[in-house]
């Protein structure tokens, strides 16, 4: 019964809680969608990364590009992605930076993402904060045997010189640590999904929530949180966006742009600014 309350101004709702910081457990659930304002594509939307690689590897479907089995029997379709697919000159988005900001002010619980970007990082978000559920690019293993190997070598020596790198115990080819269709995702994700039981509120954003295990974590939050969906499109397989007694809101348009305005109504902009000019200007060192 305790959640029988009329919320007839959600947004609202959002905007005193973190200007009276009410919320000091936050929890961000995000994808690709807050990356894409950093150059980099996202998977489902019509520009993405599938429409691109279904044609120009032949796939007879866009994941198959990132399935274990497929990789295996055939790793140069992949190796020529990651040849294309270079993101150190990526900055983090203000998207990126709001987590950053609201880190610095010790109310964020986890920030689990489906990105492999590692932006938040660069965004001032410290790594015990991440739980990178579908891997990382920085890192590579063999993903027969996990024997580590150094991703530099895999990238220059190899992915740039359109050679396969083989694993030197079993020959499987060697990729960056990123989750392929097929594989489980880390144990960190597993460890870390406790957190959610002491969330207050959940930013869940740029994700069309598609892919399992990870999209069941709206579902997982505790009743009573609020779950803010931030995203281009609507999703609502897990939410109760239209019930004036849920506390589910969905803020549709581009996350920076919300994020924005959100900054701007609750009153942190000149903080913010400030934040993302160090920010960035140290990156830029
Ligand atoms: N602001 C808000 N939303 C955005 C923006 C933006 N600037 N750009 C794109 N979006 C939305 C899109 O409308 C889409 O709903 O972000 C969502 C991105 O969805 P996907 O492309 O499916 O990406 P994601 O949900 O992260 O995919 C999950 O799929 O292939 C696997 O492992 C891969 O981690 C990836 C997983
Ligand atoms: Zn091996």
């Amino acid at each position: 019964m305790g959640n029988k309350v009329e919320h007839t101004n959600k947004y609202q709702e959002i905007v005193e809680g973190l200007r009276n910081n009410t919320f000091k457990n936050i929890m961000f659930i995000t994808g690709a969608g807050i990356s894409t304002a950093a150059g980099i594509p996202d998977f489902r939307s019509k520009d993405g990364c599938f429409a691109q690689v279904q044609k120009k590897y032949n796939l007879s479907y866009p994941e198959q590009l990132f399935q274990l089995s497929s990789f295996k029997q055939n790793p140069g379709p992949f190796y020529d992605f990651c040849k294309g697919f270079n993101i150190d000159h990526c900055k983090p988005t203000k998207t990126h930076l709001f987590m950053g900001y609201l880190c610095k002010k010790n109310i964020v619980k986890k920030i689990y993402t489906q990105n492999v970007d590692g932006l938040e990082l660069k965004a001032g978000v410290p790594i015990n904060k991440m739980v990178f559920a579908h891997g990382k690019i920085t890192e590579a293993a063999c993903p027969s045997c996990g024997k580590e190997y150094d991703i530099n070598v895999l990238r220059d020596e190899y992915v740039m010189k359109d050679k396969i790198m083989y694993c030197e115990s079993c020959n499987t080819p060697i990729k960056p640590k990123v989750i392929f269709y097929g594989e489980s995702l880390p144990i960190s994700f597993i460890l870390n999904f406790i957190f959610i039981y002491g969330c207050d509120l959940a930013f869940i954003m740029g994700s069309s929530l598609r892919v399992y295990p990870f999209n069941q974590l709206p579902d997982k939050l505790p009743s009573g949180t609020w779950r803010v969906f931030v995203n281009k499109e609507k999703v609502d397989d897990f939410f109760n966006f239209d019930d004036s007694y849920s506390k589910d809101l969905f803020l549709e348009g581009y996350s920076d742009e919300i994020i924005d305005k959100l900054v701007q109504d609750v009153g942190w902009q000149n903080d913010f600014n400030n934040y993302c000019e160090n920010i960035l200007n140290n990156l830029g060192k």
